[in-house]
């Protein structure tokens, strides 16, 4: 096989498939191999180009210019006539938000609606978190067994996503299934059969963001990120477009929610498998900032992102094309050796842990890092104080397949109720 520019792909290139099971369960062990021999190639399975170590990732990353983040949610997978048919009759017509847009209009943008994301309003939001994460373990604690994804993980993120949007939480249980068909439909393999099924809910989830932004409308002065767009769209309407408005309805409760339940998922079972770790932190809390990065770096939940090449250009000395496709694996760069000493180890006291690329780098970085940061903290609070004995229990971990949005589906871990904390010393 050859790649765009005419040169033989090596066999290891020519294999790269991250939808099976090597690419699932992880992304860094599986582009070990790249890091040392080929640390961009091209794949032909995907027709992107994968770039694998942190320089790399970073570089493409600082430069937004020659690489655009336009195709961040193009379907990976190119949907047939009968999936785009079933979106079409839905009026489908996702498109530019922020992560998806380029300058000039993507910095006047994202100006504008920084300011719901400033440490000072989002400590707005610590007390509905704290008290969330306190009932859900009430409702498990003394059971001695929870699937923490299903009992926990996914709906207080969720809960936390809808607040800080403004958006009312009475269609939590549609949300969850739209949103992942909105993961198959935008980093997926789905088979032609898969993609009719997840077109309907890609266009059910596309009509529900316009009439909760209808709704929205009526009562504009609403907390929320979404109600501040909305009122911010009466001073620069050419800045905060519609189509704007509603892509992001869609793509911001994905952007807030999955994207924290993952992180939330993976960093409890990194942090179980990695026993030493765990009762380093439970017997020091200060440790749990830095356990957080440490967390994200290790075990991410966003392994992967997309940058379209806009001129010819050079990366780490291989020449790219214009028009050239690019997957910058975080994943793996976040465990290049030569930026993360010994980087497959969990070092909760790492002193550039926070340097890890999940929440990518540069313009476009994520700008609900904070929010996240504060979930996962105060998650693992409540966990190391109130469940410190709990181990994982016996399973198998499956994986949504896709290249970029990454958590365990079901998280089943156990303890012995009579030794819980509270109960010892209530
Ligand atoms: C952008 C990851 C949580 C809102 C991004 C990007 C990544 C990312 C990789 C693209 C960065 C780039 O292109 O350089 C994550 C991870 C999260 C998380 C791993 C959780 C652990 C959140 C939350 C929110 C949010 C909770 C909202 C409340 C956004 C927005 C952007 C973005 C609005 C677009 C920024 C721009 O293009 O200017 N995120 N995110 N994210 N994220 Fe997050």
């Amino acid at each position: 096989q050859l790649d765009p520019r005419g040169c033989p792909v090596s066999a290891a290139a020519a294999a790269f498939d991250p939808f099976e099971d090597g690419y699932q369960q992880s992304p860094p062990d599986e582009l070990r191999w790249a890091r040392a021999q080929e640390p961009i190639f091209y794949a032909p399975k995907l027709g992107y180009w994968v770039v694998a170590r942190y320089d790399d990732v970073k570089a493409v990353f600082r430069d937004h210019l020659t690489f655009s983040p336009s195709i961040a949610l193009e379907k990976i997978t190119p949907t047939g006539e009968a999936a785009n048919a079933v979106l079409a009759q839905y009026g489908y017509a996702m498109n530019r938000t922020l992560v998806n847009e380029d300058e000039p209009a993507h910095m006047a943008r994202r100006r504008l609606l920084m300011e719901p994301f400033t440490p000072a309003a989002l400590a707005h939001h610590e007390p509905l978190l704290r008290q969330l994460t306190r009932e859900y373990v009430d409702r498990f604690i003394d059971s001695g067994r929870a699937d923490l994804v299903d009992q926990m993980l996914w709906e207080v993120p969720l809960t936390m996503a809808l607040h800080f949007l403004g958006v009312p939480e009475e269609d939590m249980p549609k949300l969850r299934q739209y949103s992942i068909a909105h993961t198959v439909n935008t980093w997926g393999r789905p088979s032609a059969e898969q993609q009719v099924a997840v077109a309907h809910a890609v266009g059910n989830f596309w009509q529900l963001a316009g009439e909760i932004l209808a709704k929205m409308r009526l009562n504009p002065d609403a907390p929320g990120w979404m109600p501040f767009g909305i009122r911010m769209q009466r001073e620069h309407p050419e800045v905060v477009t519609d189509s704007y408005l509603h892509s992001m309805m869609m793509a911001g409760i994905v952007a807030a929610h999955e994207t924290t339940a993952n992180a939330t998922a993976n960093a409890v079972k990194l942090l179980l498998q990695n026993r030493p770790a765990w009762d380093e932190l439970c017997a020091d809390p200060r440790l749990i900032p830095n356990a957080v990065e440490e967390c994200l770096r290790h075990n991410g939940s966003v392994a992967a992102w997309r940058r379209l090449v806009t001129q010819d250009t050079e990366v780490g000395g291989v020449k790219l094309a214009a028009g050239s496709k690019l997957l910058i694996v975080m994943a793996s760069a976040n465990h290049d050796e030569a930026h993360f000493p010994d980087a497959d180890a969990v070092d909760l006291r790492r002193d550039n842990a926070v340097e890890h690329l999940t929440f990518g780098y540069g313009a476009h970085q994520c700008m609900g890092k904070n929010l996240a940061r504060l979930e996962l903290q105060v998650f693992l609070d409540e966990f190391t104080r109130r469940l410190p004995h709990m181990r994982l229990a016996e399973q198998r971990f499956s994986y949504l397949p896709n290249t970029s949005f990454r958590g365990p589906e079901h998280l089943w871990v156990e303890w012995d109720p009579a030794q819980n904390p509270e109960r010892r010393d209530p």
